[in-house]
């Protein structure tokens, strides 16, 4: 399937064939799309829990607003930003090196790299940093997903604490950014309304036309 149709026809799906499974071998090459994202300094944080029992779906449903499809889908994929990968930033930094992505860097800016990793570990912006790589990752799924003809329902709404206990995920070092329902699709929806191009894009300057 071409990139453009899929981004075309793409459609958050609210509706499963819950009797259809999905086959071991989609799931994994969902799980090699979201392997092969790209990520800040090659970080990779994110982690994802394959869930397909039944009643660890309707518990999950339970913390996440009891949306219906989230027990209907035969596969619910967790995916998770695991905050210590940042504390591979002077080891993934080393890799890119050696891979010949990025110059010789000297051992002097290798260990600011390391300094900052310190002082950044915990604030915000890495939070969100391995929070965002993760979309990034569902994104790829959710487009491979159309090539298997499966369908997809990102998950954002859910209790963050609830779902982490629920999960044996561990409380302070792993963020939970989204949930993924996958499965064969039991519904064809329209196209859902989006803004129109000149209202999100400027030129040159906030606002230019
Ligand atoms: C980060 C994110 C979180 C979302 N969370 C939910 C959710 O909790 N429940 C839900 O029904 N849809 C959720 N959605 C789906 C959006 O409602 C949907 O993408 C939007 O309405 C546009 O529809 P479309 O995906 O079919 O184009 C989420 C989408 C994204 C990207």
């Amino acid at each position: 399937m071409e990139i453009k149709k899929a981004i075309e026809e793409r459609r958050t799906i609210r509706k499963f064939k819950h009797d259809e499974p999905v086959p071991d071998e989609s799931l994994l090459e969902l799980m090699e799309a979201a392997r092969l994202a790209p990520s800040g300094g090659n970080l990779q944080p994110w982690r994802f829990i394959i869930v397909r029992d039944q009643e660890t779906k309707r518990k999950i449903a339970e913390v996440s607003g009891d949306q219906p499809f989230i027990i209907e889908a035969p596969v619910l994929i967790v995916c998770c930003g695991d905050l210590r990968a940042l504390r591979d930033r002077p080891k993934a930094m080393r890799e890119l090196v050696n891979a010949g992505a990025l110059e010789r860097v000297p051992q002097s800016i290798l260990d600011e790299i390391i300094a900052s990793t310190e002082q950044m570990y915990g604030t915000d912006l890495h939070t969100r940093g391995a929070i965002s790589n993760c979309y990034i990752a569902i994104a790829f799924m959710v487009l491979q997903a159309m090539e298997l003809g499966l369908g997809t329902a990102w998950i954002g709404y859910f209790d963050q604490d609830k779902l982490k206990a629920l999960l044996e995920i561990p409380p302070d070092d792993v963020m939970v950014a989204s949930l993924l329902a996958v499965g064969y699709q039991n519904e064809h929806p329209r196209q859902r309304p989006r803004k129109k191009l000149e209202e999100i894009m400027f030129m040159e300057r906030w606002g230019g036309k």
